[in-house]
């Protein structure tokens, strides 16, 4: 059971259900993980009994259905970071290109009424995509491939070479989930307006699920990946 001073990244890291209702609040789980229960609650003017309530009921519902989670604080480097390949890089490679063709599409097509909103979607998307294809040719190319050298052979200045680069990784994550909120903003929370077309539809909901899994991913490496790798030190 979750109590108010438990932090949000590990309530995320055991049980990833509560990352949906954290985002269904608009909580930030995943750049700001380390806060409390209690902390992000006051923060958005919730209640923290009835947010607390919300999750241990979601918690008491998967432990009677049986779901069974990863656990990440225990799992072998390696498998994590296949698991964060596997699932989030490829998933942002194969979704990114074709958001971006998307979100041209929309504000050429709709530009004419809604031409404030799409272009700012564009820009704010498009952004997003440049920065995030920099970002993971940093972890698959240079972090990821020094933490799994470490894991193998113990060298500690593989380590060292990763820790360096991870407070930039920390700060592009940031950098990247102010984008995507601000597309939540502009996009009042991905309203499709009534004359919008199936193609906006279908751009405003990959756009969603765009940040449902950032937040995701994000959460896996800056609450549970990188504090491991730092105690190792
Ligand atoms: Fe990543
Ligand atoms: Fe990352």
């Amino acid at each position: 059971m979750f109590e108010a001073i438990d932090t949000l990244g590990d309530v995320v890291a055991r049980f990833p259900v509560a990352g949906t209702i954290f985002k269904d609040h608009k909580i930030d789980y995943c750049c700001h993980g380390q806060r409390t229960l209690e902390e992000a609650a006051s923060e958005q003017g919730l209640s923290t009994d009835s947010l607390l309530s919300t999750l241990n009921t979601a918690y008491d519902k998967a432990i009677e259905e049986g779901h069974k989670e990863h656990d990440w604080y225990t799992e072998s480097y390696s498998t994590m970071i296949e698991y964060i390949l596997t699932n989030h890089h490829a998933y942002l490679q194969k979704t990114m290109p074709v958001l971006g063709e998307l979100t041209a599409k929309i504000l050429r097509v709709h530009g004419e009424h809604h031409g404030e909103e799409l272009r700012q979607v564009h820009r704010l998307f498009n952004t997003f995509k440049m920065d995030m294809e920099a970002h993971l040719i940093k972890e698959e190319e240079s972090v990821f491939p020094q933490i799994v050298a470490f894991e193998k052979t113990g060298d500690r200045d593989a380590l060292v070479e990763a820790l360096k680069k991870i407070a930039e990784l920390e700060s592009e994550h940031e950098a990247a989930g102010d984008l995507l909120r601000q597309i939540n903003l502009v996009t009042a929370n991905y309203a499709v307006p009534e004359d919008g077309c199936a193609t906006y539809l279908y751009t405003y909901e990959k756009l969603e699920q765009v940040e449902e899994d950032t937040f995701r991913h994000v959460h896996l490496e800056n609450n549970i990946l990188f504090p491991r790798l730092r105690e190792q030190l």
